[in-house]
């Protein structure tokens, strides 16, 4: 299946897109990860402020379209099935994914503010396999270690409060129309996020499974 994965920064989507690609066999294309592993390629050719996309990511801004659209347009070339996340997240990224693929099941993921800036500064990731855990809600069984990989747990360099503030504010501005502009698909679901991570993932499941 087609799966895109919407919500905003802190609300489970990596957390989640990782129990859909294992039950349900997908690959899950994330353009953070993407992204992240490719800091400091050079982007000057595509006439940007910034020559790599380091210094958007450190702020929480968004990386300029051209980039995101040319990593996406690859990975969906590659898959089969997939869930996608992180993308797309303003109107003109969401044009360019209509031509690109069709979509069978849109999940949007509700959290608060308040709740996203204590899931976001709380964070942590190995860095090593890229698993994601939080120092209160989420924890390793050895602090400071990954479970999966025995990899150490860093801190993400746009996990501070003042890149997560803008992070949510950039959500607020440039996401929400594209969950609005879903809203009317048919395979759009709402699912509360705000659960625990299991009572989100039992809801994801069962509404992936309604419509597949
Ligand atoms: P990206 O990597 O996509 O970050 P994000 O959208 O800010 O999302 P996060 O990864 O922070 O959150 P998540 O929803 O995956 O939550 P998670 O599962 O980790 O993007 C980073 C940057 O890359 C952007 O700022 C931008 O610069 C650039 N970029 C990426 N895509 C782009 C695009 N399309 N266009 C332009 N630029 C782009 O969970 C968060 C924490 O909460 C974890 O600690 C987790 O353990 C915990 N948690 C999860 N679920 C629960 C729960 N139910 N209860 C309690 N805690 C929970
Ligand atoms: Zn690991």
């Amino acid at each position: 299946p087609h799966l895109l994965i919407l919500g905003p920064p802190g609300a489970g989507k990596g957390t989640q897109s990782s129990n859909i690609a294992a039950e349900f066999g997908v690959e899950h294309i994330t353009t953070g990860d993407a992204l992240r592993a490719n800091k400091d390629m050079d982007i000057s050719d595509m006439d940007t402020e910034y020559d790599t996309p380091r210094a958007y990511m450190e702020a929480g801004d968004l990386v300029p379209d051209a980039v995101v659209n040319a990593i996406v347009d690859e990975a969906l070339n590659s898959a089969d099935g997939f869930v996608l996340d992180g993308y797309p997240r303003n109107l003109d990224q969401a044009e360019e994914l209509e031509d690109m693929t069709d979509l069978d099941v849109i999940l949007s993921l509700d959290v608060s503010r308040d709740e996203l800036v204590d899931r976001l500064t709380g964070r942590r990731v190995c860095d090593d396999c890229g698993e994601n855990y939080h120092v209160e809600f989420n924890q390793p069984e050895e602090e400071g270690v990954c479970d999966e990989c025995g990899g150490e747990l860093i801190q993400r360099e746009d996990d501070n409060e003042e890149s997560v503030n803008n992070r949510l504010d950039v959500f607020e501005e440039n996401t929400k129309p594209v969950i609005e502009h879903y809203q009317d698909h048919d395979g759009f679901v709402a699912i509360d996020g705000e659960q625990t991570p299991d009572e989100v993932w039992a809801d994801i499941d069962a509404a992936i499974d309604e419509r597949v």
